[in-house]
């Protein structure tokens, strides 16, 4: 029997026994506010990803974890045990030390990721960043990417591995065999109206990143009217849960808080959001854009301990971009995903014709304002 939400198949051995404790039983301990052990989470989120579990068991333990909320070995347990449902990616040995990745709550205008990608690249990083698709009214990184023709967000271990080896970054999609239970789990939190609770927040974020199998993670984590948590105390929160479970993994974990009260940059929508990136790596970007960028790879640097402080490693951060070195990552990793060398040559030239050469939206439509706008010089 297939179910509406997850269109997953009902096992019909749902109450196998876990150390004594059934599923029922979990769910129960639970939704009575007990803490679970390691080895409770473990059989849950193993019940989760071999589907011998029902929806409806999934969606209550769900329930009873947004209710419960979870203690903090509770969300490292769950945290680990998703990372550990696929694939934990590996890197050669002599890249030790260098491999990071950036997680962001977003916004309107977030193009961030596209920046400092090529930016950490050209300081010596290896950056396997994996990035998500637009959510509600908010662009994701791998639909403005798609806005260049040829730009492929598909891409195999294997290939992931010799693009870093060569250029140093790849932003892709997540793979189907990494994280699997994050999948299940994610579409029953939108089934069950449970999405908003800390830690499987942090489990799903975390999770994928654990199984980039990362040295350093920053998170960038915003507060304000245009972002997703409106005050201080809740974006310190969600901060402090997920670095907590990234430490617990073993990557070296912080976070920069940042106000953010209008969209970020001044330009909004896929293609134009390559526009305004493009123009940053060119040395011309908007200075909300530069201070994030260069905040987030300085704290990246210190991390990894390539800089001893976090002023030295901004500017480390900002000479890739204004002196053109990120420019030429980003050149590289458009060509090693898919697009064709003259078109990334003619993005990255000093005088190009974007809108030749990008998507457009399939849809358009003018609105004119009521009085003049203020025009940026
Ligand atoms: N991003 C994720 O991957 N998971 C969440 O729960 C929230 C943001």
């Amino acid at each position: 029997m297939m179910t509406a939400a997850s269109g997953r198949p009902h096992s019909t051995d749902c109450n196998h026994q876990v150390e004594m404790l059934s599923v029922p039983e979990l769910i129960k301990k639970k939704r009575d506010g007990g803490t679970l052990s390691d080895e409770e989470v473990k059989a849950f989120i193993q019940a989760v990803t071999t589907q011998n579990i029902q929806d409806c068991q999934i969606g209550a333990m769900l329930m009873a974890i947004w209710q419960r909320s979870m203690v903090a070995t509770e969300t490292e347990a769950l945290t680990r045990e998703m990372m550990r449902s696929g694939e934990v990616m590996s890197w050669p040995e002599e890249w030790a030390g260098l491999v990071v990745d950036k997680h962001s709550t977003g916004g309107v205008g977030d193009k961030v990721s596209l920046v400092l990608a090529p930016a950490l690249a050209a300081c010596g990083c290896k950056v396997p960043m994996i990035s998500g698709r637009g959510l509600v009214h908010t662009g994701g990184t791998l639909d403005k990417l798609e806005s260049i023709p040829g730009f492929n967000i598909h891409q195999p271990p294997a290939q992931v591995r010799g693009i870093l080896a060569s250029v140093g970054c790849c932003i892709m999609g997540q793979t189907e065999t990494l994280v699997p239970a994050d999948r299940v789990l994610y579409a029953l939190r939108d089934a069950t109206s449970t999405v908003d609770s800390l830690p499987l927040i942090t489990g799903s974020i975390i999770s994928k990143k654990g199984a980039e199998s990362l040295t350093a993670l920053v998170l960038d984590v915003k507060f304000g009217r245009a972002a997703l948590y409106k005050d201080l105390a809740s974006a310190k929160k969600l901060a402090q849960s997920l670095m907590n479970a990234g430490n617990g993994l073993g990557m070296r974990t912080g976070a920069v808080l940042s106000r953010m009260d209008t969209p970020i940059g001044r330009c909004v929508g896929n293609s134009l959001e390559v526009i305004e990136s493009l123009e940053t790596l060119k040395g011309k970007g908007p200075d909300d854009l530069m201070e994030l960028v260069t905040s987030l790879g300085g704290v990246l640097l210190m991390m990894i301990g390539k800089v001893s402080n976090l002023s030295e490693g901004s500017r480390q951060i900002s000479e890739a971009v204004i002196g053109g070195a990120a420019l030429s990552k980003f050149q590289a990793m458009m060509e090693a995903q898919g697009v064709a060398n003259e078109t990334a040559r003619s993005l990255c030239s000093a005088h190009t014709d974007y809108y030749s050469i990008l998507r457009k939206a399939q849809h358009q439509m003018e609105l004119k304002t009521p009085k003049d706008g203020r025009k940026y010089t």
